[in-house]
């Protein structure tokens, strides 16, 4: 993809990565981008890099514009190697003694990642670094999304780099938002939930804290994804509303199931919550995949999970499911465990427990029943998807 102007002699260079499908555990149907930038000004400026193989045509981006030898100033956001894997390559092309701007976590973090006596400046909250015409306001936004990710900002152009923040994992031949429209919010939203979710009381404050400081933003150009230039208020409007978390009269039902027993109950459970108005989905997890899964939770108030006993324990899928949400810290959901099973029967147990962990409220000990459910198994299964739903209601 060729380089794109945003502002007057500020240029996207990042690259298109059509082909990827799994970031971290997390499915991207639709690929990614590894957005950089480049700023044209007294000292010429680049803004993060890319994946370590995509450098190159990084490199050959910024040479449609400038010489990257004559970039001045290295400036790295955040140190996940999707966005610095580029920096060996980028540095040894601009000059290994050229300043490399990043946090104080930034330097630690990136020493760790690559063995370089790099020309480190660790910048402070709120330092700001004159390029000429421009100047970049460094903001420090430790955990969004590791301890060393900061935002840098454009006063002149009213014009946020925003790493990893507002972003989606989306490939496209769109760079902005007017260009594509609503269809980029559940790439946005399936991003907060696999991403962020388990900061969003730091985006709250954050949010807070941008208000606060009555920074205008005209432009959000985050690391990922589409750049904001018609409307940044509705991507923060997002933000807030899926930080917050309210409940809505919905239930996600996820479960896996060995001889269809596990599911006879999931989808019994399902039926129950429709018969209450609630909203009612199922997912069985080797069907669906658990991004998708944790996407409808993000809104969800209920959660019901369901395995089978298989070898004394949870199903695979089921432990790695309830392993990848506890990551994520939802909250503020009312949940319930069913199951089938031969002869042991711990699994409704063990799904009870990592729910309490997870400071879930528990409002059944749970279902259990042995092999194939039969019509008071099943009717016991309605009865449980009832009383979610009616609790639901009371929200
Ligand atoms: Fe896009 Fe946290 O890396």
């Amino acid at each position: 993809m060729k380089p794109i102007e945003i502002a007057k002699g500020i240029y996207w260079v990042g690259v298109a990565d059509w082909n990827v499908r799994d970031f971290h555990g997390y499915f991207i149907p639709a690929g990614s981008t590894y957005n950089a930038y480049l700023i044209l000004d007294d000292k010429v400026t680049l803004i993060d890099t890319v994946k370590k193989e995509f450098a190159d045509q990084l490199l050959d981006n910024i040479a449609q514009i400038i010489d990257p030898r004559k970039i001045d100033y290295m400036i790295s956001n955040h140190t996940e190697m999707d966005h610095s894997g580029g920096l060996p390559r980028v540095m040894s092309e601009i000059g290994a003694d050229k300043p490399l701007y990043c946090s104080k976590m930034g330097q630690k973090n990136l020493s760790l990642h690559f063995q370089e006596k790099w020309n480190y400046q660790p910048v402070e909250n709120g330092g700001v670094l004159n390029l000429g015409k421009r100047s970049l306001t460094f903001l420090e936004t430790r955990m969004l999304h590791w301890p060393d990710s900061m935002f840098s900002y454009v006063k002149e152009e009213q014009l946020l780099f925003s790493s990893d923040a507002f972003g989606e994992h989306y490939a496209g031949p769109e760079r902005f938002d007017d260009e594509v429209g609503e269809a980029i919010m559940p790439h946005a939203r399936k991003y907060f939930a696999n991403i962020l979710l388990l900061y969003a009381p730091l985006i709250l404050q954050l949010v807070e804290k941008v208000t606060q400081m009555g920074l205008t933003i005209k432009t959000i150009c985050p690391d990922h994804g589409i750049i904001w230039r018609q409307d940044p208020s509705k991507i923060i409007k997002a933000y807030v509303e899926w930080s917050q978390q309210k409940p809505k009269k919905k239930a996600v039902v996820v479960y896996d199931t060995m001889w269809h027993s596990t599911q006879i109950l999931a989808e019994a459970i399902v039926d129950g919550l429709s018969q209450t108005g609630v909203e009612a989905k199922p997912f069985h997890l080797r069907a669906s995949h658990r991004s998708d899964v944790i996407t409808e939770i993000l809104d969800a108030g209920a959660v019901i999970v369901g395995s089978p006993t298989l070898n004394n324990g949870l199903f695979p899928t089921v432990a790695d499911f309830l392993t990848y949400m506890k990551g994520l810290k939802p909250n503020k959901k009312i949940a319930a465990a069913f199951g089938s099973y031969g002869w042991s029967g711990e699994a409704v147990k063990l799904i009870n427990k990592e729910l309490e962990e997870m400071k879930f409220e528990l409002i059944d000990p749970g279902l259990k029943i042995q092999f194939i459910p039969g019509p008071q198994g099943i009717e016991a299964a309605v009865q449980l998807g009832r009383k979610v739903g009616q609790a639901l209601q009371n929200l």
